[in-house]
Parts: C-alpha cells; structure tokens; sequence
C-alpha cells in the first residue's frame, strides 16, 4: 500500500457574491516538501490556504490530510484540530507575551517538554537567550523567525505560510528564506507557501504551482516550470520575454532568425515565438557581414542598438531589428556597455526558444 499524500487538495471551489475566485484547485504535498502557490495579486491564493487552514468553507471538493477526510461540503473537521499551523504575512506575535510564551502558546501546559522544546527551537533560529524578552525589543527578523517556530513548535502535519516574508527588506529576507527553508526541511513540515514573487518561489519551492484567475496553470519543479511554460504569461511571470510574431506555413514559421518549427500548428495560424533576453547571443558586424547560420542559433540578423543599461551583474540592451524594426531585449556580462546606433548581429539560441499559438 502507498501512503498517501500529507495534504491532499482535491477540485476546490470558492465563491463570492457569483463570483468564482477559487475554480477547481487541485494540489497535492508530501512530507517535507515545499511547494509554491506562486501567481499575481488576486487570482485566489489566500482564499485557497484559507479554505485548507479551515477559516473558510469551499463550496466544492475536498481536503484530505495524510488520506483523512478533513473537509467536504458537508463534513469539517475545526481548524484547531488539523494539526496545520499558519504563519501569515503580520504574523502578529503577541505584545504581552515574552518570547518563550510566544512560543510556547500552542503546546500542553506545564510540561518540561514544553520548555525544551522552546530552548530547543530558540537556538535552532539562533535565538538562545531571546527567550524572557518581549516582540517590541526584537527587530523585523528576529520576530519573523519567533513567528515561524511558534508556528511549528506544535509539530504540525502542515505549515500554511501567506507571503510570510513580505514584511522584510530584500537582503534579509534572502538569508531568512534559506534559515527558514533549513528548518522545514528538519521537521519534515509539508509546506504550501503562497507567494507572488517567481524568485521567492525559485528559491524556496520543491514544486511551484502557478496559479491565474483561481485556476492552476501549470505545476512542477522549478526547472521544469522555468524551462518549459504552458504558455506566454508563463514564460512572463518569470522574467522579460521578447516575442517575434510569425505565421504558420507547412508547420514552420519564418522569422528574421530562420524558419521556426510548429509541429501539429494548422496552416495561417498566428504564432508568438517567446525568447527571454540571456537566451539572445550577441555578435559584432564584420564590414556589414555577420555569423554563419548554425543548426544552434539559426540565421543572425542585423540590429542598431537602441540603448544600454548597466544593472550591475549584467547589462541589458535593447536593439531594434534591422527588418521589421521590431524591439529586441538582450542581457550580456555587465562589461559590455554599447553606445547606441552600433550596428550589431543577433542570434537566438533555438533550443530556448518557446512557440505558442497567438493569445490576445
Ligand atoms: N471574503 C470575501 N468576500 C468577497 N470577495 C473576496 C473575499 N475574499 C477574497 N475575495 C476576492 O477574491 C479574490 C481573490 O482574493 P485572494 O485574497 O485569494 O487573492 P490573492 O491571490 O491572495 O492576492 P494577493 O497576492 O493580493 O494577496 C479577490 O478578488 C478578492 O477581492
Ligand atoms: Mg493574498
């Protein structure tokens, strides 16, 4: 016999007001896995946690924990009593409690398991001797990683964790991530973290699941998501794309950097071919002539760079194709700083390149 999954979300439903926002989730996390609800602002991801915590009520399918019914349309197991703890984006410690209360606050009163388990946790956020003050003399980082332990001292099956890290500047936040990701892996916690950030998500999650206007779109391991989108909005939400527009003609599609192949795409359809801008290769122009076409990176053609943009690690520059005067983004070492007008060749690695039928 398989055991089943630690949490188990089956075809949820919400709505509000006729409205669905939550439509047909699916989601399924084993023991010591993390995986991401990634998707913009609104689509339904808080609604989704909410619903699996137990503070809102589907209007269809099921929640199982470790294969236990905890929730149906009909039957609902309290929220107190599925072993799922939360931390959500004001993770709240309470004022009036010192730290080690703070922590302390889910667990059976009175034992010494209680207490070694509070010291335990402490030094494993490197907090030991954080315990007898109060939230108000800790910083933002140090409450956040009070939050999280208070969250798992229970041992919970699950930890539902909305945007938990939000509240923190961007350098601090790197180096509790990674704590925080440390820990969960030794508890064995399943973690489904809701985030709207692709880079929180590519560096926390075992699996993200990409979610747009209630629904999931696409999931799997970040690689895979990354490497492979379902479609345009996919490959977007993770980085700058350039899109050369094309048609369909015998199951290619003509491009100023070669024809492009579109396996099983009808003749007359209207093809975008997505390249994200480190995917685009650069070359100088030899007296007007460029590279030699490979099977690699197809034909080169010529562009004027438009402008550059020091960023640091890497550059980006954006040209204007020669035919068509379409615009063309492309990152390269931050060492190369063109000034604008230089007439360049473009190539575009071909085994990165993404075709999808025209949307919108
Ligand atoms: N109790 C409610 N009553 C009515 N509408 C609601 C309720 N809760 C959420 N919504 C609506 O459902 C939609 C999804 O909300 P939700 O909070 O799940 O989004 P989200 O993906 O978490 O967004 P964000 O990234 O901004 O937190 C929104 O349009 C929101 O206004
Ligand atoms: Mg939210």
């Amino acid at each position: 016999m398989t055991t089943p999954p630690r949490l188990e979300v089956r075809d949820l439903v919400r709505r509000f007001d006729g409205r669905t926002v939550v439509d047909g989730v699916s989601l399924s996390i084993e023991s010591g896995q993390v995986t991401c609800l990634l998707g913009p602002s609104g689509c339904g991801k808080s609604t989704t946690l909410r619903m699996i915590a137990g503070v809102d009520m589907q209007d269809e399918g099921t929640i199982h924990v470790d294969g236990r019914l905890v929730c149906d349309t009909v039957f609902r197991v309290p929220p107190e009593r599925r072993s799922i703890g939360l931390m959500f984006q004001d993770f709240a410690l309470f004022p009036h409690l010192s730290v080690a209360e703070n922590i302390a606050f889910g667990l059976p009163r009175g034992s010494a398991a209680r207490d070694r388990r509070v010291d335990e946790l402490l030094e494993r956020v490197s907090l030991a001797g954080f315990a007898p003050k109060y939230p108000h003399e800790l910083s933002g980082g140090e409450q956040q990683r009070v939050a999280l332990v208070r969250a798992l001292a229970p041992n919970p099956r699950i930890l539902l964790m909305d945007e938990p890290f939000s509240g923190l500047d961007e350098r601090l936040r790197d180096d509790i991530r990674d704590d925080t990701l440390a820990l969960l892996k030794e508890e064995g916690t399943a973690v489904l973290l809701v985030t709207h950030e692709p880079h929180e998500a590519m560096r926390m999650a075992d699996e993200i699941a990409l979610m747009r206007a209630g629904r999931i779109v696409q999931s799997g391991a970040p690689y895979n998501i990354y490497n492979a989108p379902v479609d345009r909005a996919a490959a977007a939400f993770f980085s700058d794309i350039n899109i050369l527009r094309g048609t369909v003609r015998g199951a290619l599609t003509e491009t100023p950097f070669g024809e492009f192949l579109a396996p099983g795409v009808a003749d007359g359809t209207e093809v975008e071919i997505v390249i994200r801008p480190q995917h685009l290769k650069i070359d100088f122009d030899r007296a007007g002539r460029g590279p030699n076409p490979t099977p690699e990176d197809g034909t080169a053609a010529r562009a004027k760079v438009e402008r550059a943009r020091f960023m640091g690690r890497e550059s980006l520059v954006e040209f204007r194709m020669e035919a068509g005067g379409e615009m063309l983004k492309a990152t390269v070492p931050g060492v190369f700083l063109p000034g604008s007008g230089t007439p360049m060749w473009l190539m575009i690695r071909r085994d990165r390149c993404f075709v999808f039928p025209r949307t919108g």
